[in-house]
């Protein structure tokens, strides 16, 4: 195991150029502000900057790719900020969750209120008082968010991409070390005896299945299934388990003095790494993966785990400091499993 040194600055990320040399991280893995202020965080408020994709473009290998995160709503405006500053989109990977609520706004009570009708806030489901209100009976303005969109960003190649992975070790997407694990022996048979879409004929043409296509079922792979741009991380249906993969975060995961509202789960972290870096004792050279906006510094402690040298920026004092002691405990590779 290589011995990862660490560097998080406590400033913004702005001018980032300054402290590393051009093309020379070989990711940027990142869950930047959404624009949005949901849970009152000042920082979430705007997008970032353009300046900051730029800086994140000239230190980032031809080839390297950027993951952002965004919110359904704006990721389009950080898809097109990336493409500006020179990158191509690749792909737009969905990680989705069944837990958390949306913020209801309900019409028909709102219609009550403006009837200056007295409403009880506490009642549920709300019940219409007025004869306006009845008409917009169970009306809101939104759905429930059940999906973040992750883009995926990458910087023209040089050459093509067999000289670009020999030249900067980057450049392709690692489908060997991200395959999907059967759910069971009984799962894996189950593919082996599905022998071709066009046999499996559901009557309507539907079906779901997370595998490469392909005449024969070209996917049983002794380590699992291909990688899909559906990133599941808890059971939402039966029928649907064998596609996810890793639990959302916890308590004991998250560590109890981390009060960041918007962490990420290490072990998705993880796996977008694995996804768009080699593993240093491949490449022998340290592999760097940075992070912009690093909040609680999940991204790093992943990268931690991984072996890959993190290096992240936070300029809110407060996730500096629990970035700073979730850095500086000792890598269990068990315990975040554990629930
Ligand atoms: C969505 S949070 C990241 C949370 C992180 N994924 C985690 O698991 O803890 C984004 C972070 O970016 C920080 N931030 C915003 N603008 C920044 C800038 N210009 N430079 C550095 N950090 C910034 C915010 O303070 C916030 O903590």
């Amino acid at each position: 195991m290589r011995f990862c040194n660490h560097r998080l600055f406590c400033k913004s990320s702005e001018l980032l150029s300054e402290d590393f040399q051009a093309n020379s991280m070989h990711a940027i893995i990142t869950d930047p502000p959404y624009g949005l202020e949901v849970l009152g965080n000042k920082w979430d408020k705007i997008l970032p900057p353009q300046k900051i994709w730029e800086e994140c473009f000239k230190v980032l290998r031809p080839g390297g790719f950027c993951l952002a995160f965004a919110h359904t709503t704006l990721y389009h405006r950080l898809a097109c900020q990336l493409e500006d500053v020179g990158f191509l989109i690749r792909d737009c990977l969905c990680w989705g969750y069944a837990t958390g609520n949306p913020r209801p706004y309900n019409i028909d009570k709102a219609i009550d209120k403006r009837e200056g009708i007295e409403t009880d806030s506490e009642q549920y489901p709300y019940e219409p008082i007025s004869d306006a209100a009845k008409l917009w009976k169970g009306w809101s303005n939104t759905l429930k968010t059940a999906w973040e969109p992750i883009v995926v960003a990458q910087k023209p190649l040089e050459g093509n991409i067999v000289e670009n992975v020999l030249k900067y070790q980057v450049g392709g997407m690692n489908i060997g070390e991200c395959r999907i694990p059967y759910a069971s022996e009984k799962d894996r048979k189950s593919l082996e005896s599905f022998g071709g879409f066009a046999e499996r004929d559901c009557g309507d043409g539907r079906y779901f299945s997370a595998n490469a296509g392909g005449k024969k079922q070209a996917n049983v792979h002794p380590d699992g299934r291909w990688p899909a741009n559906l990133l599941w991380l808890e059971p939402l249906y039966s029928e649907y388990d064998h596609i996810f993969m890793i639990p959302k975060p916890h308590k004991r995961e998250k560590r109890s003095y981390n009060e960041h509202d918007t962490v990420k789960p290490i072990r998705l972290m993880e796996h977008l790494i694995k996804l768009v870096t080699p593993r240093p004792s491949v490449v022998e050279s340290d592999v760097y993966v940075l992070d912009p906006f690093a909040g609680s510094g999940t991204t790093l402690v992943a990268c931690r785990r991984l072996d890959r040298t993190p290096i992240g920026y936070e300029n809110d004092a407060a996730s500096f400091a629990i970035a700073e002691k979730r850095l500086s405990e000792k890598v269990n590779k068990l315990d975040i499993f554990e629930v």
